[in-house]
């Protein structure tokens, strides 16, 4: 569904991206894992053209998609929930889902989404017409996640889901992300420092290391691999 190709890109024509190549299947739900600073961020908003490449290429069923505009993007079907969530707080819950929508004009379509939100989010049904501010950060962060759906992505982007939350939260976070995987079929790339809590709901993952991947497995064989253990589970 998705390929990248031998992607370089980085600020000001300083790379920090270096040779990159991976790709998702349809249904997949795939983790990029690495330190703060390793890239994470940078590869997502290339993906979805918030950044342009130095050189390579980004498919995405069947189209070339490296080259076009955001907002192009966002209606070929990837949705991109960015690190610190970006809720609007002085907007009401209800206010910022319909936000997510917006590139839908069906009215019953919008409500049918609304609805199938609160049916995976029952939390954000009880606070609906509160303002997203007045919520804890879990919430906030589902709060994210729901308004992303609104727009049908047929890829979610997610970046690092849980910074600053409770590890409680993040558990929390992470099982309705694989939900949403399972039940709908939604494919996912996520991308966290939570390197074992990430890979262990992965299907398939990827270790970045200061711009470049330098192994990629199923989720369980990175979590057993010697590489995994040492750099970053402190084994
Ligand atoms: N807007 C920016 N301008 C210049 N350099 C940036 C910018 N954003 C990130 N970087 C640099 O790019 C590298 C990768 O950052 P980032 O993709 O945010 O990593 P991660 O998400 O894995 O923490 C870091 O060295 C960071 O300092
Ligand atoms: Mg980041």
């Amino acid at each position: 569904m998705l390929r990248v190709d031998r992607l370089t890109v980085g600020y000001d024509s300083v790379p920090v991206i270096f040779d990159v190549s991976f790709s998702i299947q349809e249904g997949e739900l795939v983790s990029i894992v690495g330190s703060n600073g390793a890239g994470k961020s940078t590869i997502l908003r290339t993906i979805s053209g918030l950044l342009k490449p130095f050189s390579g290429t980004i498919e995405f069923m069947g189209h070339r998609i490296d080259k076009l505009p955001a907002h192009q993007i966002v209606k070929l079907g990837i949705a991109h929930v960015p690190e610190g969530r970006h809720v609007l707080g002085k907007m009401s819950v209800k206010d910022n889902l319909l936000m997510g929508a917006y590139t839908i004009n069906d009215k019953i379509e919008i409500q049918r989404l609304l609805d199938e939100m609160y049916e995976l989010f029952p939390r954000l049904k009880e606070r609906e017409n509160q303002k997203a501010e007045t919520m804890s950060g879990g919430e906030q962060q589902m709060l994210a996640i729901a308004r992303a759906l609104m727009s049908k992505p047929k890829l979610l982007l997610v970046d690092e889901m849980s910074l600053g939350l409770m590890p409680l939260m993040v558990d929390k976070v992470l099982e309705v992300l694989k939900e949403v995987n399972k039940k709908k079929g939604l494919t996912i790339l996520m991308v966290e420092q939570k390197v074992q809590e990430a890979l262990e709901i992965a299907d398939r993952g990827y270790i970045l290391q200061t711009g470049k991947i330098v192994a990629h497995g199923t989720g369980r064989e990175l979590l057993e691999s010697d590489l995994v253990k040492k750099a970053y589970l402190g084994m």
